[in-house]
């Protein structure tokens, strides 16, 4: 396993479009390694979920993950799970603001409306189709994972740009 580099914003393959991975290939032992490599730079880096476009490559892989995090004290756990051509729909129409980080933009925290609750539906790292719905943090997470496939970041999506803020002034200022 490796720790891949992270891609910062401004680097273009964070606004492509991720194709999606064909399902024959999801085996083979480069998408494996892909997987493992994501996993290993999730881990190193303290995220809650890493997407493809973040280690340079335009595919549509994410793998979410919380456990005792250092950088969401107080996310809920969420178990390892490996998604694969990602689809996330929401089940209802509520968004809720919350504070919001990405290892590309790695210093900041913004307030980002997400949908609640959200059904999320996804191929495992053996190919097989799974789908569960997800609420609060664990439907935030995977929103902003599903907007890195789409080329997207979590900026795009804030209302206003007022709350952006650098870790350390989140932390003096506005962590509860
Ligand atoms: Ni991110």
């Amino acid at each position: 396993m490796a720790i891949l580099k992270v891609a910062r914003l401004g680097h273009p393959v964070l606004r492509q479009v991720a194709p999606p991975v064909r399902s024959e290939t999801i085996r083979e032992a480069e998408t494996q390694r892909l997987i493992d490599d994501m996993i290993e730079t999730m881990r190193e880096y303290e995220g809650v979920g890493i997407a493809a476009p973040q280690v340079h490559v335009s595919k549509q892989i994410a793998v979410i993950e919380a456990t005792d995090n250092r950088r969401y004290p107080d996310a809920p756990d969420i178990p390892l799970t490996v998604l694969i051509n990602l689809e996330v729909t929401p089940i209802a129409p509520e968004l809720e603001d919350d504070w919001e980080g990405c290892l590309s933009l790695i210093d900041f925290r913004g307030q980002t409306p997400r949908y609640q609750q959200v059904r999320a539906k996804a191929l495992d790292r053996d190919g097989r189709p799974f789908e569960f719905v997800a609420t609060g943090f664990h439907a935030r997470v995977l929103q902003h994972e599903r907007d890195h496939l789409l080329g997207k970041l979590f900026i795009d999506r804030m209302k206003s740009l007022e709350t952006l803020s650098y870790l350390a002034e989140f932390s003096r200022h506005w962590k509860h």
